[in-house]
């Protein structure tokens, strides 16, 4: 028996805060293969334990409560801020202690846009990357890494790169801001495998990426130029110590899920800047109620991710056009080149 005290959300937030500091990883890698799993065999329920332990069970299969609105299952990941921040009407954390847990929502559809109309955006937007600033300067910034840095790397996982496939017919291009990004933020990544093919005496590169977005169409185009594309949580589980990731923007704690998994050879991903503490804000939406905003972005730095990144030499990522954001690379330090 426990007190009720001993099991209050103020209690087990201290003991978050605890572990954490202990060094407790929030995102383990046999939880992930233990989900990825049930998802892969198509089980109907799935175990897991938060982080004090506790455990909690979940449907695998679109559970009649919310049957009219979603037709997918999708792995929500919590990072320490949103596990350590009460919400402020309810004195609570709204997910408890749950660092990986499932949730229900819907699939885009990519109504009339097929792989040929996917390639021909790709065409037109390789035309513009090949012969832009962005290009040039990333191309020379990587190919400034030494021979050991560039030995080190034999794949490429990439992560919420964006939805290939989101064409807009009513855009001036045909192909709209969003697709424009994520045709680019893939194009990239062949870039990277190109030059790391060259340096690495023609051995090739593997390229994979992670985003549910691409789901069908997508992923299916970019199988044609070379990228795999896996279900999460199945690129997490790719990354190893040889691996260069590419993160940009992503809907997840991406970067605090690979800090506790496993350090890679290499990232570029969003600026690591020291976290600073936020508070909710209160915001009044168009019909009027007035809801609370969580104050920190979808992949926030964390004291780990901080302590990851001074692992690594970095090198601001120069992006003159605006299609990837504020990113920086970052290659492991100890490796002592040749
Ligand atoms: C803000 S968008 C950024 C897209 C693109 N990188 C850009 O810069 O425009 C966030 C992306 O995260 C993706 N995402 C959501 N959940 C994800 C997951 N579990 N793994 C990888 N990507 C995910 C979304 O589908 C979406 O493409």
């Amino acid at each position: 028996m426990t007190s009720p005290d001993e099991t209050s959300p103020d209690n087990d937030l201290q003991k978050t805060l605890k572990l954490y500091s202990e060094g407790k990883p929030l995102f383990t890698r046999a939880v992930l293969e233990d989900l990825d799993h049930h998802l892969e065999k198509g089980e109907k329920k799935v175990m897991i334990r938060d982080y004090l332990n506790k455990e909690h069970i979940y449907d695998l299969e679109i559970p009649d409560w919310c049957a009219d609105s979603a037709d997918t299952v999708r792995i929500k990941y919590n990072g320490i801020e949103t596990l350590t921040n009460l919400h402020p009407d309810e004195d609570r954390v709204s997910w408890g202690t749950r660092t990986m847990m499932i949730t229900y929502g819907s699939q885009y559809k990519y109504n009339d846009i097929t792989v040929e109309k996917v390639r021909a955006a790709f065409e037109r937007q390789r035309g513009a990357w090949k012969q832009s600033k962005t290009c040039k300067h990333f191309t020379q910034q990587f190919e400034g890494f030494t021979p050991g840095q560039v030995a080190a790397i034999t794949k490429i996982v990439g992560f919420a790169l964006g939805p290939v496939a989101y064409l807009d017919v009513r855009s001036a291009d045909g192909i709209g801001p969003s697709a424009t990004n994520a045709l680019t933020q893939h194009m990239a990544l062949l870039t990277i495998a190109e030059i790391l093919k060259q340096r690495n005496g023609g051995r090739k590169v593997k390229c994979y990426t992670q985003d549910p977005v691409n789901k069908g169409v997508g992923n299916e185009f970019l199988k044609t130029i070379g990228i795999t594309s896996l279900d999460d949580p199945k690129g997490f589980l790719e990354v190893d110590d040889k691996t260069l990731v590419v993160s940009i923007h992503p809907n997840v704690p991406v970067r605090q899920v690979i800090a506790d998994l496993q350090y890679p050879a290499a990232m570029l991903w969003n600026t690591v800047e020291e976290p600073v503490k936020r508070e909710w804000e209160q915001k009044t939406m168009d019909d009027g109620d007035v809801t609370w905003i969580f104050p920190y972005s979808t992949d926030p730095v964390s004291s780990r991710v901080v302590r990851m990144a001074e692992q690594y030499d970095q090198l601001p990522f120069d992006d003159a056009d605006d299609w990837f954001g504020k990113l920086t690379w970052y290659v492991r330090k100890h490796k002592k080149d040749a």
